[in-house]
């Protein structure tokens, strides 16, 4: 079954047009995981997910672990990606990764901006923003993280902060480009901390993200971008999650390091 994702104010538009957001699951593993480790987890999840074509799935290992797991998920039904990359193809960067190598190591995605890159790395909407561009020259979609921390949403500021990383990390792309984002919803008072945001909350922030990038863009784009939520995503809560209409899927940290886990809420994301 291929997952529609319908929205009440489109009604009047469904005869001529149905909007299909594909789910997609991706399993951020950040910093865990040697290359047999990560091997390991891919080879058990090949098994556990074999046959899943109405979901995308994919796992971002570290760096190292890359062209290993890339080997391994050839011709799978699971995709790659990376956890970050610098903006550069190439040069006197010592320590960073670009767009070209994470290709040649057989990424298809990029996890960029992410609340810990933010919290602990310096990253900024600008940088993000320059990430972004070079990833979508090179190929790699996008997957654009976004979301307020603890002190931010007590203070009732969720929704200029999200406003602020969506406005001015997605500034200055085309339409065109923008449609091959995904943006992921990640409460950084919700990141492995157990506390999921409720599925009315995430959908709230969803709903409102999807408004800007209408916004942005107009409607066809806002309606072709998926947007994931992050935050203690479990097998036991995905289905509620992904049954709001404004999330298109999941970015996994702790659940998406065992298989058993992880194909659980790729099962979810099936179910709901
Ligand atoms: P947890 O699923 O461990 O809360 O992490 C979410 C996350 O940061 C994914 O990028």
């Amino acid at each position: 079954m291929i997952a529609l994702r319908l929205h009440k104010s489109d009604a009047h538009l469904i005869r001529k047009v149905v909007i299909v957001r594909k789910i997609i699951i991706a399993g951020n593993w950040k910093l865990n995981k040697n290359i047999k480790e990560a091997v390991e987890l891919v080879n058990d999840l090949k098994a556990r997910c074999a046959g899943v074509t109405d979901v995308d799935i994919v796992v971002c290992p570290v760096f190292t672990a890359l062209s290993k797991v890339a080997e391994a998920l050839k011709g799978t039904n699971i995709g790659l990606g990376g956890q970050d990359l610098y903006w550069q193809d190439a040069g006197a960067f010592t320590g960073e990764v670009s767009a070209p190598l994470l290709k040649d190591a057989g990424c298809q995605y990029v996890i960029i901006g992410h609340s810990e890159r933010r919290q602990f790395f310096g990253e900024t909407n600008e940088t993000v923003n320059n990430k972004i561009k070079a990833a979508l020259a090179h190929g790699l979609i996008p997957i654009v993280c976004v979301g307020e921390n603890l002190a931010e949403r007590e203070s009732g500021k969720t929704f200029a902060v999200v406003q602020d990383h969506v406005e001015n990390s997605l500034k200055g792309f085309s339409a065109q480009e923008t449609e091959k984002m995904i943006v992921a919803y990640e409460p950084v008072w919700a990141i492995g901390t157990g506390k999921t945001a409720t599925p009315a909350q995430a959908q709230e922030v969803h709903s409102f993200i999807r408004k800007l990038l209408e916004k942005m863009h107009g409607q066809a784009v806002a309606n072709a971008v998926r947007i994931q939520y992050g935050g203690s995503v479990k097998a036991e809560n995905t289905r509620e999650l992904l049954s709001q209409p404004d999330i298109d899927g999941a970015l996994v940290g702790g659940a998406s390091l065992k298989g058993d886990s992880f194909a659980g809420i790729v099962q979810g994301a099936l179910a709901q």
